[in-house]
């Protein structure tokens, strides 16, 4: 009987990250059905791995998860009815195993006596041919071979990470989470930068709507939205009030940089993180009961004691309710003068936004190169988040042009190098030679056909960027700018 295995799941068991394990497709080394892997293929692509020893996983699991500012993983347990559901789930499955067991010990017995009977009136050949059927069989049912003690621990580990999470498909986008702790499917997504559409995310708006497709999901707060009989028969729920019980398919609207509605809300100043004189951080907190949606790479305006400036996100949206903005310190600023001055811990800042389209092409699955100049780290601080939340691109370069305020966030993007295989930084001095600096950078990709640019500065740096990026061969549809300077 074949035991099969989600790619994404299969990634988290052999501690890889899922563009590797598509790498290993893409060369042939790794088979895969309809995106599952079998379980003697896990067995034999991965002979290296202890599958009794996770050490190693919880290593860069815990190195990731600091690079990212993430939240510490929770390990709190689903909610409980669907702790109960996937409980009694495994439950059947053991059953299952059992009875099946007992079906084979039965044939055994059967085909024992089988034997004997034979035997009674048999030719001394066939005496000798039975007699060697029989030693096979006991000799075999004896030994439990390496194997099978290797697929029960696969299959062990398997299963602790399936009562503690599930596998959503989102259709027709195709991304892909998992639902961890007791997250409502909307955490989930909103946690893994999945930006699936919602309003109030508390059961009252109905704009979660969506429709499950396969596989069982829990309601696990009530709402006060009502759904209709029709749409709870076609399968429809609120994304915000159900968790998935086992791996589903769900058919959701994911919201591109147009759909997502300017939204107003006043959020608490949690800290300023001055950098330099030149660049500080703002650190605020959106209300429990509204959040701020956006991708990452869009623009804010924020309002203090008659002061507003517009300024782009350095968070990522995965991060809940915790929003960065990063604010150059420019005299003509008189908000950015309040952040470097007189804003403190605990004041109220109005929100509105999101602003712009500087956003990824989460179709895309080439491979990315991020170009900041100075201050413009910031929205693409927020697109190398956003897309190693998503895990989307093959292999991401970051280039930092840095200005007088330095490679400020140095140690974050070395972390994040040291943290992910297919990330690498490459911080540039400030260039007295931007079109020298601009040629050799664009010079080390012969294949830059192949790439996404991604690149944030002032317009006469991007245009700057793009000519030179254009004419080294990178498409013109590839190239996203996100210029700073309004
Ligand atoms: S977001 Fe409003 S009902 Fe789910």
């Amino acid at each position: 009987m074949s035991h099969l295995i989600p790619l994404s799941r299969v990634a988290r068991l052999v501690g890889q990250p899922r563009h590797a394990l598509q790498e290993m497709i893409r060369s042939g080394s790794l088979a895969t059905f309809d995106g599952m892997v079998e379980l003697d293929e896990l067995l034999r692509a991965f002979p290296e791995v202890k599958w009794d020893d996770d050490a190693e996983f919880r290593r860069v699991t815990e190195i990731k998860e600091k690079a990212f500012a993430k939240r510490v993983l929770e390990r709190a347990l689903p909610d409980k009815a669907v702790l109960a559901a996937r409980l009694t789930e495994l439950g059947d499955d053991y059953a299952a195993a059992k009875a099946l067991l007992m079906h084979y010990g039965n044939v055994l017995a059967w085909l024992d006596e089988k034997i004997e009977e034979i035997d009674e009136d048999a030719s001394a050949e066939t005496h000798h041919a039975l007699h060697s059927v029989r030693a096979f069989l006991l000799r075999n049912l004896a030994e439990v071979p390496a194997e099978a003690a290797q697929a029960q621990a696969v299959i062990a580990k398997e299963r602790i990470l399936k009562i503690m999470s599930a596998h959503v498909t989102i259709l027709p986008s195709g991304h892909e989470f998992f639902v961890e702790g007791n997250d409502t499917l909307l955490e989930a997504a909103l946690r893994n930068g999945v930006s699936l559409n919602y309003g109030c995310s508390n059961g009252n708006c109905g704009e979660c709507k969506a429709r499950v497709v396969s596989g069982e999901v829990k309601k696990v707060h009530a709402h006060d939205y009502v759904l209709k009989d029709a749409d709870k028969e076609a399968g429809v729920i609120l994304l915000c009030a159900y968790a998935p019980v086992n791996d589903v398919v769900v058919e959701a609207n994911v919201a591109g940089a147009r759909d997502i509605p300017v939204q107003k809300l006043a959020a608490k100043v949690k800290s300023v993180e001055v950098f330099n004189p030149h660049i500080a951080a703002l650190h605020i907190l959106a209300p429990r009961s509204q959040r701020l949606r956006y991708l990452g790479g869009q623009s804010v305006e924020l309002a203090f004691d008659g002061m507003r400036g517009r300024y782009a996100i350095a968070s990522c949206p995965c991060e809940d309710r915790h929003i960065e903005v990063q604010i150059p310190h420019r005299t003509d600023d008189a908000f950015a003068s309040a952040v470097f001055g007189t804003l403190r811990a605990g004041d109220t800042v109005g929100v509105e936004g999101p602003f712009g389209e500087f956003a990824l092409d989460e179709d895309s699955p080439r491979p990315v190169i991020f170009l900041a100049f100075g201050a413009g780290f910031a929205p693409i601080k927020s697109l190398v988040q956003h897309a190693m939340s998503l895990e989307l691109a093959e292999s991401m370069d970051l280039h930092w042009v840095a200005d007088e305020a330095g490679h400020y966030q140095d140690n974050l993007c070395r972390a994040w190098a040291d943290a992910l295989d297919n990330f690498s930084y490459l911080p540039h001095a400030p260039a007295a030679d931007l079109d020298a600096l601009l040629g050799g950078i664009a010079q080390d990709y012969p294949d830059l056909h192949r790439f996404d640019v991604y690149a944030a500065g002032t317009g006469a740096q991007l245009e700057q960027a793009r000519r030179r990026f254009v004419d080294a061969g990178l498409h013109e549809a590839r190239w996203f700018a996100g210029a700073q300077d309004g």
